[in-house]
């Protein structure tokens, strides 16, 4: 076992059920993300960064992070079509030993995938992720490619906010931070042994002035992080979604940043596709209630209360409901019509001066939201 490793756990650990839980959104995200680069007529290189890999492997010969983001792409039913973009993967793990076990899953790719495929460059590093990362952007020539981060430290340790955003300046950028933010909310503030730590982590030291305990403490330290990953990296979309556990703790946070709205809503849609997974499950708020991904059926209640209160007084289009549903709400696009303004309109909560059929909503459809709305 390497001397320097921070973490408790050995070489290669038991798969834990949170972990499962991230594999699926994770993969789930990819999918979508490898189709609309695979599509896309102008990015014919796209890059997946797998910053913090681990050993590649979970001690009952499940798969990590690297295997099954390839697999989302080299197994996609689509992937034949996308020849003519180039595929590039670099996983990263700072512990020898476990770089070791990840450099063992490398180099059994070819068997997994035979033959395999000409467009896709797999590359393993044992670095730190600033060592690493530093020296990729000074070697940088030519602009970076579109890029898909992944950010899965334990703890807070070497995820400093200023590199995340220097590897995030190209426009097509998104990232994927996946948060033990329970170690977070302990230690934040806590002395000058890791407030350095801290302040590279936040961007900022606004994080001293978080409650010492209770709820409050926690979601002050979410909501600056969350500030900050808008602020200093410069993405238009941020959302966090909480992993919740069967005590309906949240231990964990995973951070999705994105500019680009198809592939919000993508990573939305994926979020509610998942099944919820043994003691695990995802969940974001609305409209001061709980929105949990997954569940058998889908309340859009939160949803309705949101929107009743954010257009409250007004008459816009469609596509405006839409958009503000996309950009801020844990809710997709493909949830808004049917199952979220036809029973509005039903309990008289919306109404249409233009509408040719009640319950519709096409392109041009305008929607009315009266000033004040009864339950
Ligand atoms: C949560 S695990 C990664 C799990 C993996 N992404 C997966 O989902 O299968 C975090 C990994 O980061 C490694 N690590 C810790 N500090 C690091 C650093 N500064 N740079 C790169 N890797 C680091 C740890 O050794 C550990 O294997």
């Amino acid at each position: 076992m390497s001397p320097k490793r921070g973490d408790k756990l050995p070489t290669v650990w038991e798969r834990p059920a949170h972990t499962k839980a991230k594999h699926d959104i994770l993969v789930a995200y990819l999918q979508a993300w490898f189709a609309i680069m695979g599509h896309s007529n102008w990015d014919k290189k796209v890059a997946v960064f797998d910053w913090f890999a681990g050993p590649g492997v979970y001690a009952n010969n499940e798969p990590g992070s690297p295997l099954l983001v390839l697999e989302a792409l080299i197994d996609h039913g689509h992937f034949d079509r996308w020849s003519d973009t180039e595929f590039i993967f670099l996983f990263n793990e700072q512990d020898p030993a476990r770089y070791h076990s990840l450099q063992e899953v490398v180099d059994s790719l070819p068997n997994r995938w035979s033959p395999w495929p000409a467009n896709v460059t797999v590359g393993a590093e044992n670095r730190t992720f600033s060592e690493l990362a530093e020296e990729l952007l000074a070697n940088i020539k030519n602009g970076l490619i579109p890029t898909f981060a992944f950010i899965d430290p334990f703890g807070y340790k070497d995820a400093p906010i200023d590199l995340i955003k220097r590897l995030l300046q190209y426009d097509k950028a998104e990232l994927f931070i996946y948060f033990d933010f329970n170690s977070v909310n302990r230690f934040a503030g806590k002395g000058a042994g890791v407030d350095h730590l801290f302040e590279a982590l936040f961007g900022t030291d606004a994080f001293v002035h978080a409650p010492s305990s209770g709820r409050e403490r926690g979601e002050f330290l979410h909501n600056l992080y969350e500030d900050q990953l808008r602020k200093v990296c410069s993405m238009a979309y941020v959302r966090s979604f909480g992993m919740v556990n069967s005590t309906g703790h949240i231990g964990n946070y995973l951070f999705f940043c994105t500019r680009n709205l198809q592939a919000f809503d993508r990573m939305k849609q994926a979020m509610w596709k998942l099944a919820p997974a043994g003691d695990y499950r995802f969940e974001d708020r609305l409209a001061g209630q709980p929105v949990l991904f997954g569940s058998a059926d889908l309340d859009t209640g939160p949803l309705q209360a949101a929107l009743a209160s954010h257009f409250a007084g007004r008459t816009v289009l469609i596509d405006e409901v839409v958009n503000y549903v996309i950009a801020d709400t844990p809710y997709h696009s493909g949830q808004v019509k049917v199952k979220t303004l036809k029973p509005m309109q039903a309990k008289g909560r919306i109404s249409s001066p233009n509408q040719r059929k009640t319950g519709q909503f096409p392109a041009g459809t305008l929607v009315t939201f009266p000033q004040t709305t009864t339950d």
